[in-house]
């Protein structure tokens, strides 16, 4: 939920900092702060709101130093403010600690120090942290830290300097994502790839349980026992422009526009042309658990739980096994019925989300096979499964999900493939067919992205984009295409929007249809095609306002409609991939014409690695 960046070397700490910092701000960006040991000790700057406000504060008060530690906040405990954003430092101000997680026990260990008559200047969880430090600090940082972590419970990955160490960097993780970078004379610390890129590209993935002492010319780790830990550097083969914005101006925007490469991305080497079989080697999940599977189990959160429902509709008509969806964050409290023949699927863009991790790690417990489809290699929960399928969509850095959610339904039509091919569910034929369906997929949303003139027209239309409250309808497959576009619409353009299955409108919610609620109606030539064109006329009866999403050469629609955005005709399976593109952009357009910040939505933040 917080970005966290350090560095120890040659070069000046407080650029490389900060511009690791600002490749992280999707994380978090309540407050910032960065603390540095130079010759005259430890010198902190701090400021409440985005980094800005911190580079105008280091105008101010500028800091000079070759080791420091730096942090950019989104607030779980105490509000955003100078006092509460990080780094916190111990009484005589010598030890300086970030934090990205919860330390779920810090009331009794504030309880104990405050006894002990320290003073607290913040209301943070964190600030437990360089106090229970300087407890045990007699002259050695790495051991007094590993100490203070022993006290400690809930999540954590931290960075710690001390001025009396001007050669010592320490971090640790336990919950939390830490990497270490590798550089010529110089290390990194920093809680996601796209921080260190521009430096270096070689990585190490903290285990959790383990801490770390960093030189200038290596590095040390530790389990929590003081047992010696041993570290593979990894060289990253990511583009450091894709973590850029390039000519969008917005990371959203650019990555609505990087889909049709994306996809293509998700199924290199995997779907091959005029093949029937999907190549899912790097999943590493027996086909003995495959087959014997009586129920997959989907655990996620937010648009990832969308994608989940999509995947079920496509795994259950393909390989006839029976999917639940569940929302990770209900799976981890409702002792859910798991048994080994049971798989447990995460699906997670971050592979950190806190609910996630937790359901996987129940499932575990429990005898289940855990595979999992993630976008962000070496993240928690991809280390944590028995099985990963990377969905390659590479760094999204905007904070509504776009390309992980297509890249996701397309990892999860794979998967289905592959599951029909061991279970022969489905002929060679069938399968075949899907498969050259699915190669399509990008082309066809290139043309949804070559057609906006009627999606930038609607989201410019004052009784859309001042709209109070949006409905959008599916149905069958697209239901959770409709669940989908209300999330991206209310969390980025801050208008309330309800997804519904298009046959409960008479349950209740047509008692909301006037003239000034648009509701958006999915209405892609499809098995339930007929069902929506009637659910289109009860709301048109209804003085509605009527937006849908149709067939290409759909015209007769048009007399139900006030307005109609066209995809073109798509296997119906897999048109939830391509409808995704029309409610994306008529989210994104909404919210930039009503001046929203679109990357980072108030309240929000990319990753909720806590609860
Ligand atoms: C998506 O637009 C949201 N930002 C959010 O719902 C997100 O999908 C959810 O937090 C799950 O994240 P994950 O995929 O990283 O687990």
């Amino acid at each position: 939920m917080c970005g966290i960046v350090g560095y120890i070397g040659t070069r000046d700490a407080v650029e490389i900092i900060l511009s690791g910092l600002h490749r992280l701000e999707y994380r978090g960006y309540d407050s910032a702060g960065i603390a540095v040991v130079t010759s005259n000790g430890l010198d902190c700057v701090k400021a409440p709101g985005k980094l800005s406000g911190l580079e105008e504060a280091l105008r101010r008060h500028p800091l000079h130093a070759n080791l420091g530690i730096g942090h950019t906040r989104w607030a779980t405990h105490g509000a955003p403010s100078e006092t509460n954003a990080h780094p916190h430092l111990d009484a005589p101000m010598e030890i300086a600690v970030v934090h990205n997680g919860i330390i779920e026990n810090y009331h009794e260990l504030r309880a104990q120090l405050q006894a002990d008559g320290v003073e607290f200047r913040s209301q943070t969880d964190t600030e437990v942290i360089p106090h229970l430090v300087r407890r045990y600090y007699e002259g050695n940082l790495f051991a007094a830290v590993r100490r203070a972590l022993s006290k400690l419970e809930g999540a954590y990955a931290i960075g710690v300097v001390c001025s009396a160490e001007p050669n010592l960097l320490v971090a640790a993780r336990q919950g939390s994502p830490l990497i270490i970078g590798v550089g010529q004379d110089e290390m990194f610390i920093a809680s996601d790839v796209p921080a260190i890129l521009k430096y270096t590209r070689r990585v190490a993935y903290l285990e959790n349980g383990q801490v770390c002492a960093l030189h200038r010319d290596g590095f040390w780790v530790e389990d929590i026992d003081g047992v010696e830990q041993r570290l593979p550097i990894e060289t990253v083969d990511l583009d450091e422009t894709a973590a850029e914005k390039e000519n969008f101006p917005h990371f959203m925007l650019k990555e609505i526009y990087q889909q049709p490469e994306v996809i293509r991305n998700t199924l290199r080497g995997r779907a091959r042309e005029g093949s029937h079989e999907v190549r899912l080697d790097d999943m590493h999940l027996a086909a003995g658990d495959l087959l014997n599977c009586s129920k997959i189990v989907m655990v996620s959160c937010g648009t990832s739980w969308h994608a989940s429902l999509a995947g079920k509709y496509i795994i259950e008509s393909l390989a006839r096994v029976p999917v639940e969806v569940d929302l990770a964050s209900e799976f981890r409290y409702r002792n859910p019925i798991l048994r080994p023949d049971t798989i447990v699927m995460a699906v997670t863009q971050s592979g950190e989300t806190a609910d996630t991790l937790e359901a996987i790690r129940i499932a575990k417990k429990s005898g289940a096979r855990v595979v999992s489809i993630v976008n962000v290699v070496g993240s928690s929960i991809a280390r944590e499964s028995h099985g990963v399928l990377y969905t390659q969509a590479g760094p999204e850095i905007g904070v509504a999900s776009t390309k992980a959610y297509t890249s996701q339904v397309t990892a999860l039509s794979l998967f289905a493939i592959y599951l029909a091919n061991l279970r022969e569910t489905a002929t060679a034929d069938t399968l075949g067919g899907v498969i050259e369906h699915l190669r399509a997929i990008p082309e066809k949303l290139q043309w949804c992205l070559d057609h906006q003139d009627t999606v930038r027209k609607v989201s410019g239309d004052p009784r859309y984009c001042h709209a109070r409250s949006f409905l959008y309808l599916g149905r069958s497959y697209n239901l959770p295409s409709a669940l989908e576009g209300a999330l991206k619409l209310k969390e980025i353009s801050y208008i309330h929007a309800e997804g519904y299955g298009a046959g409960e409108m008479k349950h209740g919610p047509i008692a909301l249809v006037t003239g000034a609620m648009p509701v958006v109606c999915i209405a892609v030539r499809s098995a339930v095609y007929d069902k929506m064109l009637s659910n289109i006329q009860e709301i048109r009866a209804r003085e509605g306002l009527v937006l849908a999403i149709a067939t290409e050469g759909d015209e007769a629609i048009r007399r139900y409609c006030d307005d109609v955005i066209y995809v073109p005709e798509c296997y119906e399976p897999l048109s939830p991939i391509v409808v995704a593109i029309p409610v994306q952009l008529l989210a994104y357009y909404i919210a930039v014409n009503r001046h929203c910040d679109v990357d980072q939505p108030r309240n929000l933040a990319k990753s909720v690695t806590v609860e």
